[in-house]
């Protein structure tokens, strides 16, 4: 299968792009980028910069949405660099790749695929939802030969993270996530309420440590960076949000429970940025979308950690 994993390059936006490209069935055809957790200049230098350092420069970056709709500008936050730092990496600093973003941008590189591969293609969204809501705008022709959508975002039956009622990805760009909710475009949604059941902290990443590559050591480095600041405080640890999207889109029976049902995004305060159903396609027989609801969390660890630690030791 072939893979477009679209990432605001934080910590976990690092380990899903790991977890990818150490998947053995899945060929990984490129990085979209987008403002979010980094600016999009933060994010594109992160993805090559992570890239090399995995010896995978070979996989091609292109640069998406730099701001929210109906905004010209964007600027991280203190809370975003408590969770991410303020590089994205949990300011772990990088050998920089002599790579270049690419030229195409990321929605036509995005649409294009769409066209090439059609069912083949598998497209994991780990950021706000602005590159995959101007795809669908630009082309929905295109958008619905694509084989998966998966996006890490929103959730449903618990809390936000960002604010009370949203979490990050949604509340980043609240009008695209509702245009992408509401459009017939199917996709399956693994939000909060499967994420927060995969935290993981120092005992886990433990093995990590005993790999003697840069690589394994810098992942470890912002790792801890996250699960010891992500709900500040190192009991609770730190989701493995992004990195369980990879893994829905490709061995999708590790959701043990799902609910379809039709989505949208409330956009006025108190509770913009809300994930809730839509009551204007309450009664209607399709649904477009797909909650995960329950996942096998023993099963997806094991998969993660095998996957990442080959990963992170062939990476010499
Ligand atoms: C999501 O928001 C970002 O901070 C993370 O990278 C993840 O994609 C979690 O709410
Ligand atoms: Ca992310």
């Amino acid at each position: 299968m072939k893979l477009i994993l679209d990432l605001d390059t934080g910590i976990d936006d690092a380990l899903a792009l790991t977890y990818a490209l150490g998947q053995p069935d899945v060929d990984l055809i490129g990085v979209t980028t987008t403002f979010g957790n980094v600016t999009i200049d933060q994010a594109i230098k992160n993805t090559l910069n992570l890239l090399s350092l995995l010896k995978r420069e070979e996989v091609p970056v292109f640069k998406g949405s730099s701001f929210p709709w109906g905004t010209s500008d964007y600027h991280t936050t203190e809370d975003l660099h408590r969770v991410h730092g303020v590089n994205g990496i949990g300011n772990v600093e990088l050998p920089e790749s002599s790579k270049e973003v690419q030229q195409q941008a990321a929605i036509d590189f995005i649409l294009q695929s769409a066209e090439v591969f059609g069912e083949e293609l598998i497209i994991v969204t780990a950021g706000p939802l602005t590159n995959l809501a101007e795809a669908i705008k630009k082309n929905p022709t295109a958008m619905k030969k694509v084989g998966k959508i998966v996006m890490m975002a929103g959730a449903l039956t618990i809390p936000g993270n960002l604010s009370l009622f949203a979490e990050a990805n949604v509340l980043n760009d609240p009008l695209a996530a509702k245009f992408v909710l509401e459009s017939n475009i199917s996709f399956t949604m693994i939000g909060l309420d499967v994420t927060l059941q995969t935290m993981i902290d120092y005992q886990d990443i433990k093995q990590w440590q005993a790999i003697p590559t840069k690589a394994a050591k810098a992942i470890t480095e912002m790792t801890t960076y996250y699960y010891t600041n992500e709900y500040s405080g190192e009991e609770f640890g730190g989701a493995l949000h992004d990195p369980l999207a990879v893994a829905a889109a490709i061995q999708p029976a590790l959701l043990t429970q799902v609910l379809p049902i039709n989505l949208t995004v409330e956009t006025e305060e108190p509770s913009i940025g809300r994930t809730i159903g839509d009551m204007n396609r309450l009664n209607n027989s399709v649904k477009n979308a797909v909650v995960g609801l329950a996942i096998d969390s023993n099963a997806f660890l094991d998969d993660f950690f095998t996957i990442t630690n080959r990963i992170l030791m062939n990476a010499k």
